[in-house]
């Protein structure tokens, strides 16, 4: 049978990952009421990170060790990718030891070489183009607090990076529209802002773009990699804040999701970020569940066949 990976939200279909977002539901009531959820005894994940993190390591971590199996983080500071393994040989290695890998990386193009050379699956832990694993937490935050997110508007605000990418295939899959508000200049990937079809639109004017939305979404003006670009970015960004002004233009029960780190008095406004309407913390606990349930659909079930609901 072929080798699931995870590089993009694209890789599963609407029906598996609407049973992902149900399965990561369930997960969190069986680990806050004790209820063994064991599947993944004795397996192995791989964590490569060439970026910093904090929620997406510590979820791997603490989720396999909850699943009962182990993770191992790998550092290019003190493995051979560091200096100068090529992608294809680590991949080959490795998963000829471990049952899984998860990478942060810079280029989208190295999760796909280590996953063409990977006997395990590999899941895509944000690199510069994408950032799927987010997205499946951000989806089960909507489902638990406000039900299916079908026919909803959802507004991205700020940058067109790794995330409003993952945003626009979410829109594909999940059937919601996305407005995307973006300075010029910063817009996203013209390919796969087509590949989102009619449910996504590009609204320059933040204010217009937030009319009447549901969720409101947004991210660091500058992404890891580009804090060279930071002083430039400041002056681009200064119209397209998450502010209580912009937030009052929404839905009266609009949410406000951030993947966080988020800084306050830049992209969100300290109001809105620690306000009623910001859901920042579910968001970033729901890493853990979220993960579980792709480590667990990736490792333990047939891929081909879902288990009943
Ligand atoms: N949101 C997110 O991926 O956080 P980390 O960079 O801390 O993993
Ligand atoms: N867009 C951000 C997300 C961090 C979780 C980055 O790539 O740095």
């Amino acid at each position: 049978m072929a080798v699931r990976h995870f590089l993009s939200l694209l890789d599963l279909s609407t029906e598996e990952l609407r049973h992902l977002i149900q399965r990561a539901m369930q997960m969190k009531v069986q680990q806050r009421e004790g209820t063994p959820h064991a599947s993944l005894a004795g397996k192995t994940l791989a964590m490569i990170f060439e970026k910093s993190s904090t929620r997406t390591r510590v979820s791997f971590e603490v989720g396999m060790q909850q699943l009962g199996g182990h993770a191992l983080f790998l550092s290019p500071k003190d493995t051979q990718l560091g200096r100068g393994e090529p992608i294809e040989d680590s991949a080959r290695v490795l998963s000829r030891m471990v049952d899984a890998v998860m990478i942060r990386t810079f280029e989208h193009e190295k999760v796909e070489r280590f996953a063409a050379y990977s006997r395990v699956p590999v899941i895509n832990g944000l690199t510069d183009l994408e950032h799927p694993c987010q997205l499946l937490a951000d989806m089960q935050t909507w489902f638990e607090l406000r039900g299916d997110i079908a026919g909803r508007t959802v507004v991205w605000v700020g940058d067109g990076n790794n995330m409003c990418h993952s945003y626009i295939h979410a829109a594909e899959r999940l059937g919601f529209e996305l407005r995307i508000t973006c300075p010029e200049g910063y817009d996203p990937d013209p390919l796969i802002l087509a590949s989102g079809g009619r449910s996504v639109h590009m609204v320059r004017d933040p204010m217009e773009a937030a009319d009447g939305a549901h969720l409101i979404v947004t991210d660091v003006w500058a992404s890891m990699g580009q804090e060279q670009e930071q002083s430039a970015r400041r002056r681009a960004f200064g119209d397209y804040v998450v502010t209580s002004e912009l937030m009052a233009r929404a839905a009266p029960d609009a949410l406000f999701m951030h993947c966080l780190p988020a800084h306050r008095e830049e992209e969100v406004s300290t109001e809105v970020l620690e306000g009623p309407q910001s859901v920042v913390w579910d968001e970033a606990e729901n890493r853990l569940h979220a993960q579980k349930a792709l480590l667990e659909f990736l490792l333990a079930w047939d891929t081909q066949r879902l288990p009943e609901s």
